[in-house]
């Protein structure tokens, strides 16, 4: 049997800081309101010059350090991000050019915020089709260039960051199972105003930028994620117990909060990061990931579970022994 098994990880954030008594000055909010609503502090904004591929790359180098691979190792690239460079090529494509790899298949996913949860879904099937055996598979966004910066119902909540993982082919476990889902019929809930052929003139002027209904998405997204740890826990036939880290999309404290106490676990056996970068949409997975394995938390033989859920809607979850 061949399974999915992470073999390395890293995480980029850009170094300008963006705190909450920074848009205390911007817009009519407060660092308590912000604190107390969302958990977040602080946000990362990359720089003008600075491009989704730039992060990419720079968590891509930190997971191939960490993986001891070779760069022509790596016969796949996917990477999810909302954000891309250009409409086309594709950031993977982009990112490939960056690692002077050259002729595996690349591509990126959009999923919004589960799109690291898509792209670990879709790598796996790769994997166990024996259509790949090593991957980089990286979730980075510039979220900050599509937030209008005079709303304050959207503007605290999301920054910039990539994060990134090495996954290959290995007989030991490995990712478990993984659920996607969606449901477009709540498109307006959460998206931006402007696109390529939709409102193509809102992209033009720049006003292309993130709506959300924030109290809607709020109750979607934890009665949802309640009823994807049931589905992948049943289809694994494991207890609550058995699982020994979540590792959620970082979007809101409290949504985190709701889905630990679903399962039952107390939040020291959660990892939690979006106090210091936010909602960085598909970055949030692989970057909460690699700080937790980083500093020691995550060890080898441990059953992680990661969920997400974003704009379409999307939700899903990737259940994996470490
Ligand atoms: N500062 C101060 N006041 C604010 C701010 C702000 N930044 N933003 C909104 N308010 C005000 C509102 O105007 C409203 O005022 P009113 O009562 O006078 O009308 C009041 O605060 C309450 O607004 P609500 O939207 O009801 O506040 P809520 O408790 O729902 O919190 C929040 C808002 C934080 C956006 C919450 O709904 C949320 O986190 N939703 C999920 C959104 C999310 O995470 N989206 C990311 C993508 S999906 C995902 O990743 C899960």
């Amino acid at each position: 049997m061949i399974y999915s098994r992470i073999t390395g990880t890293g995480g980029y954030l850009p170094d300008n800081v963006l705190t909450n008594a920074d848009l205390e000055k911007m817009v009519e909010t407060s660092d308590q309101w912000i604190v107390e609503r969302t958990g977040i502090r602080q946000r990362h904004i990359a720089d003008d010059d600075q491009t989704t591929c730039d992060l990419a790359y720079e968590a891509a180098i930190r997971a191939i350090d960490a993986a001891g691979i070779a760069t022509r190792d790596i016969d796949l690239i996917v990477v999810a991000t909302t954000t891309p460079n250009r409409i086309f090529p594709s950031t993977a494509c982009l990112l490939q050019e960056r690692l002077d790899i050259h002729g595996c298949a690349a591509f990126d996913i959009q999923a919004v915020c589960t799109g690291f949860v898509y792209a670990l879904s879709v790598v796996d099937k790769f994997i166990r089709t024996g259509s790949a055996r090593c991957v980089l598979v990286v979730g980075a966004e510039t979220l900050s260039r599509i937030i209008d910066w005079n709303d304050r119902s959207t503007c605290v909540l999301f920054g910039d960051g990539a994060g990134a993982m090495v996954v290959q082919a290995s007989e030991e476990p490995g990712i478990l199972s993984t659920h996607l889902h969606a449901d477009g019929q709540y498109k307006e809930l959460l998206t931006v105003s402007g696109g390529v052929s939709e409102h193509a003139e809102r992209l033009k002027s720049g006003e292309a930028k993130v709506l959300m209904k924030g109290n809607e998405v709020f109750k979607t997204a934890v009665k949802t994620l309640g009823q994807i740890v049931d589905e992948t826990l049943e289809a694994n036939r494991l207890e609550k117990s058995d699982v020994d880290w979540l590792v959620p999309h970082q979007a809101n404290i409290r949504i985190i909060s709701a889905t630990a106490k679903k399962l039952k676990m107390s939040m020291e056996r959660v990892v939690t990061t979006v106090e210091h970068h936010g909602n960085t949409s598909a970055a949030s997975i692989p970057l909460a990931f690699d700080v937790a394995v980083r500093d020691g938390r995550i060890q080898r033989g441990e059953t992680i579970l990661m969920e997400a859920f974003g704009g379409g809607f999307t939700w899903g979850s990737v259940l994996l022994k470490y």
